[in-house]
């Protein structure tokens, strides 16, 4: 069982943060990729600065955003710790002249504002000199042309030794991580797939890492021994079973890259958060921060905006569970936790009316969750010998709309009850 804060929380905000904002490349991925070379990737250590960098502001700016919960990476692949670390000297500590362990600021700074604190850390390091030591599962692939030497050895032998010796180094580096900054809340892993669970000697590794806080929420990037989903960049259309978050950046980066300016609209991103809890999921919104420390105006309006509306809308966001399936309403809803509030989401502005089916329970009241205006209603039809109900016609215009996406609110008598069936031809009259 995931501690309930998670699913009640809804929002994340995610920071990609390090040195590969210094020349606006593409996180880790450049230099394997070879879009740059690793030489030329590291030299940006030289260039971070972190020279405004307020933890303050980050965390401020987090709290408005009406995010619960904030990840951040404290080390991406590249094998960059953002934080002081006794095992190794790759770090923004010993090797930028930022020379600040970004993690303690950051973690004090959110924690101080009742912010749940996430940990990234990547279970791959392309940097460490055992990584790279065995293949996935101990299989040696057949064409061995292909193997990325970052991954895994090119000439086909294996290095057991190697890789026991980096798996301690990552455990190290995770003690670290999860035992120096107070409590974490949540371990963010990504990278998993380059190893198996054996490799990763889980379910051993998992024991280790609930012995730093038995609450800890482990996200699923472990080879099946997480907690809960991560869909990444495209919504669900079927709800994950289960717990779930839906992680995505607001232009198309999870780092700084100083020329995408293809940014979602403040009306995108709320919708898309709408579709996210309407099917009991989170949304963690990533940001990409310049290497200095500074957030893009851009990214600024965008949490202030999603701050604001959910204020706005608190009831239908925080603590709800997932609403009645699109087939009853198209727009997404969510439930209260009792099942007796029902939120519907109006994204465009209705001409007379907006729409629900499959309702059986009697409606208490009708209103515009922002402004508490009631509504009234119709229904049509119905077959009550039969508990079939009729469609309900809810009088909703342009006028009584906000801004953004507009809730309805319903309050039921009992809990929501919602007929499935396909219809009956009427017997008797
Ligand atoms: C991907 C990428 C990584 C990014 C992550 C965030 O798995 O490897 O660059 O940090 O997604 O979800």
């Amino acid at each position: 069982m995931i501690p309930e804060w998670f699913e009640d929380a809804k929002l994340g905000i995610f920071i990609h943060y390090g040195i590969y904002a210094v020349k606006s490349v593409a996180e880790s991925w450049s230099f394997y990729n070879k879009r740059i070379s690793y030489e030329d990737y590291m030299s940006q250590l030289d260039g971070f600065t972190a020279k405004n960098f307020d933890a303050q502001h980050w965390a401020d700016l987090i709290k408005k955003s009406g995010a619960k919960y904030s990840v951040l990476t404290t080390k991406h692949h590249d094998g960059v710790a953002l934080y002081d670390t006794k095992y190794s000297d790759l770090s923004v500590v010993k090797k930028t002249p930022a020379k600040r362990d970004i993690v303690k600021e950051f973690t004090d700074a959110v924690r101080e504002r009742d912010i749940r604190i996430g940990m990234y850390y990547s279970l791959i390091d392309w940097s460490h000199p055992d990584y790279a030591s065995v293949y996935e599962g101990g299989a040696v692939p057949e064409d061995l042309s292909s193997v990325n030497s970052f991954s895994n050895p090119t000439d086909g032998v294996q290095d057991e030794e190697a890789w026991k010796r980096f798996m301690e180094f990552d455990r190290n580096q995770l003690g670290e991580v999860l035992g120096n900054y107070g409590k974490v809340d949540l371990v963010w892993f990504d990278g998993d797939w380059e190893r198996s669970a054996e490799q990763w000697q889980l379910p051993e590794f998992k024991d280790y890492l609930k012995s730093f806080n038995p609450e800890m929420i482990i996200n699923s990037r472990l080879q099946g021994y997480g907690d809960y989903k991560t869909p990444e960049q495209g919504l669900p259309i079927t709800r994950p079973e289960g717990p779930w978050e839906f992680c995505t950046t607001v232009n198309d980066s999870w780092g700084y890259i100083e020329n995408d300016n293809h940014y979602k609209t403040l009306r995108q991103i709320i919708h898309m958060f709408c579709d996210c809890i309407s099917m009991g999921g989170n949304m963690l919104l990533d940001i990409g921060p310049r290497e200095d420390g500074c957030i893009g105006e851009k990214e600024e309006e965008l949490l202030l905006g999603l701050g604001k509306w959910i204020r706005e809308n608190e009831e239908a966001v925080y603590g709800t569970r997932d609403g009645v399936m699109t087939r009853y309403y198209p727009g997404g809803s969510t439930l209260s936790k009792d099942g007796e509030t029902l939120y519907l989401f109006v994204h465009d502005k209705p001409m007379e009316s907006i729409c629900l089916k499959g309702l059986c329970n009697k409606i208490k009241k009708i209103s515009v969750l922002h402004s508490g205006k009631e509504l009234t209603w119709d229904v049509h039809g119905g077959v009550p010998w039969f508990n079939i109900p009729g469609t309900i016609w809810i009088d909703l215009t342009a006028e009584d709309c906000n801004e953004y996406t507009t809730v309805v609110k319903l309050d039921l008598e009992g809990r929501a009850d919602m007929y499935g069936g396909s219809g009956a031809v009427v017997t008797h009259n």
